[in-house]
């Protein structure tokens, strides 16, 4: 099946609680959004964001440039809902984050939480990583959330990597400073733990 149509039909077939990636609040990531950019005028996107409540904290904690990206229209309209009338205050866009246009907007801080681990095959993750040195400043930040070494093999039926920080961070390379990494476990809404890395950069001046 198609990358596209795999995201829709999850998005589409299940409730947001019941995906194994569920979580209320994705409160490592608020954390490190907030240590690596605490100034709310900052420009934040969330890529993948999918159904998560992440871009309802920021909007929360007074973030004033938030944007959402997704593969899947079905994601992108049930969180614009969720938020009612704050949705208007968030740049959304529907799109493949390796191919997304996105223009002429760079960002202060790029986050992704299990979305890279998704791409089996080097062309994409280039591609991903070209994508991140355009779009974010020079002197931003990077806050990536893969599954880490000992975590699943596979997610929602696909295949994926699995990443230490070092792995991760040689896939980014020169012009990516490694400020920081830790594994965690992530309780699933099925009752099983899995493994995550979260890894955070900076993109050199
Ligand atoms: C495992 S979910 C994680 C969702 C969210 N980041 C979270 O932590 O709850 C992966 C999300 O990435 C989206 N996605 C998958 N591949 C993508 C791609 N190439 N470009 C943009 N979004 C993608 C899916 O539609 C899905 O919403």
């Amino acid at each position: 099946m198609e990358t596209h149509t795999h995201w829709e039909t999850v998005h589409q077939s299940k409730a947001c609680d019941a995906l194994s990636w569920y979580v209320p609040h994705l409160g490592e990531s608020l954390r490190l959004i907030e240590q690596l950019c605490p100034d709310r005028a900052g420009a934040v996107i969330d890529v993948g964001g999918g159904e998560s409540t992440l871009v309802d904290d920021l909007l929360e904690r007074q973030y004033g440039d938030v944007s959402v990206l997704d593969l899947s229209a079905t994601a992108i309209d049930f969180t614009r809902q969720r938020l009612g009338e704050r949705a208007q205050q968030v740049g959304w866009s529907v799109g493949d984050v390796t191919r997304h246009d996105f223009g002429a907007k760079q960002f202060d801080l790029w986050h992704d939480r299990a979305v890279f681990h998704f791409l089996t095959d080097a062309a994409s993750r280039r591609a991903y990583v070209d994508q991140v040195r355009r779009s974010v400043k020079p002197g931003g930040h990077v806050v990536m959330a893969t599954f880490g070494p000992q975590g699943p093999l596979q997610c929602s039926g696909l295949d994926v990597v699995r990443y230490d920080d070092q792995h991760l961070h040689g896939e980014f390379g020169a012009g990516f400073q490694l400020l920081g990494s830790e594994l965690m476990q992530h309780h699933t809404p099925m009752g099983t733990d899995q493994q995550f890395l979260y890894c955070w950069c900076r993109v050199a001046h």
